[in-house]
């Protein structure tokens, strides 16, 4: 791929679908590479299963480079969650997560306490808006706190932690645990200033489900006791029979088992293509989009609760309309996907999405009647 334009051109998904931050319908390379890899491991011949073998290292440089750290520093997950639970359950002391947090870090965290039998505290806040800012997370902090679990957007309310804000109030010593999950390859971060970066492929990256990473730094290899720890995140080399090893010193210690190879393959394609354009690129291209979407809300007189701000949002716009489930109707009924979940109405669009697409969301809600969906 050699230019932005090439990377539009391959968003190649039926008009209406604005529903990015749920799933991101496949890529062409995507799908390409992983019939060409299927197809590889369908001979049995060892050199073909060694060739699909070599997508484990490309996932984990692509993904290091992305995070600015190094390929050892990553590991691959069936799941951005099992990357979380990796760091999770080896915390102690006490972690503050937002009660409004996707359940990967907010349950995941309450199962980790209640497997530590006291070694773990988890500090519940619940910021104004859901939004966790630097001042949220001041007010929770004290000499217990040994870390703090956050998304680095928010899936519903689509807000843009500050990392380097949340760094600083937090200080050297404490962990920065980060779900980049709408995030990740969509806008630019300082992932190196967290210690943990979790996330996956089946979204923004266009790569499909079992494409989980996380990214340990030196500091949460240090401090994070590697519980979940199984037999490919062991000291030895090869398989350990006959002896029980202790778990390696590096990130591979956050690891359980093999990865799934047709996953490492469409998660270094998707990520490959990503990196390509650039991140940059597509954090551009996608504020546009996003304000577009915006400004059609604003025209038919729906709330937006989601941040306006470039800097303070990804690709995620919550509309509170007055008549959530109608409104959410009409949209379906036009050949518009996006989530409604309670008052909400989540509209996601990626970096490619094209102006049939919007038209036929401002057509949808037009003729729907805006003063349906006016909030007085
Ligand atoms: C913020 C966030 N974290 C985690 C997840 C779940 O990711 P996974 O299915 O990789 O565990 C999602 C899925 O929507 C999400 O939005």
């Amino acid at each position: 791929m050699s230019t932005f334009d090439d990377y539009l051109a391959t968003f190649d998904v039926e008009p209406g679908y604005l529903n990015w931050a749920a799933f991101g319908p496949l890529s062409p390379s995507v799908r390409e590479e992983v019939f060409a890899d299927a197809d590889l491991l369908g001979s049995g011949r060892p050199s073909s299963l060694a060739l699909v073998g070599e997508r484990i290292p490309q996932a984990k440089e692509l993904i290091a480079e992305l995070v600015g750290g190094e390929p050892d520093e990553v590991t691959l997950q069936p799941s951005s969650t099992h990357g979380l639970a990796h760091a999770l359950y080896g915390l102690s002391g006490t972690a503050i997560a937002a009660t409004g947090e996707f359940p990967s870090i907010s349950l995941t965290l309450e199962r980790a306490r209640q497997a530590s039998h006291g070694a773990l505290t988890a500090r519940w806040i619940t910021p104004p808006d859901g939004r966790v800012t630097a001042d949220a997370v001041a007010e929770a902090l004290d000499d217990e706190v040994t870390a703090l679990a956050v998304s680095h957007v928010d899936f519903r309310t689509g807000y843009r932690v500050d990392i380097a804000a949340l760094r600083e109030v937090l200080g050297p010593d404490r962990l920065l645990i980060v779900d980049a999950v709408q995030s990740f390859g969509l806008v630019e971060a300082d992932f190196a200033a967290a210690d943990v970066v979790a996330g996956h492929g089946y979204k923004w990256l266009r790569a499909g489900r079992g494409t989980g990473f996380a990214w340990f730094s030196a500091r949460a290899r240090e401090r994070i006791a590697p519980l979940l720890s199984g037999i490919t995140g062991t000291t030895a080399e090869g398989l350990a029979v006959d002896e029980l090893p202790e778990p390696a010193a590096s990130a591979r210690a956050f690891t359980v088992s093999g990865p799934d190879t047709l996953a490492a393959g469409r998660l270094a394609i998707g990520a490959r293509d990503v990196r390509d354009v650039g991140v940059a690129a597509i954090e551009h291209r996608l504020a546009d989009r996003v304000d577009e979407v915006i400004a059609i809300a604003d025209r038919h007189g729906i709330a937006v609760t989601s941040p306006r701000e470039r800097d303070r949002r990804a690709g995620i716009v919550t509309l509170a309309p007055e008549e959530p489930a109608r409104l959410a109707a009409a949209l379906a009924n036009a050949g518009v996907v996006v989530t409604a979940r309670g008052s909400s109405v989540r509209v996601a669009p990626h970096a490619g999405t094209d102006a049939e697409t919007l038209r036929l969301l401002d057509d949808a809600i037009g003729a729907f009647g805006s003063e349906k969906f006016t909030v007085a």
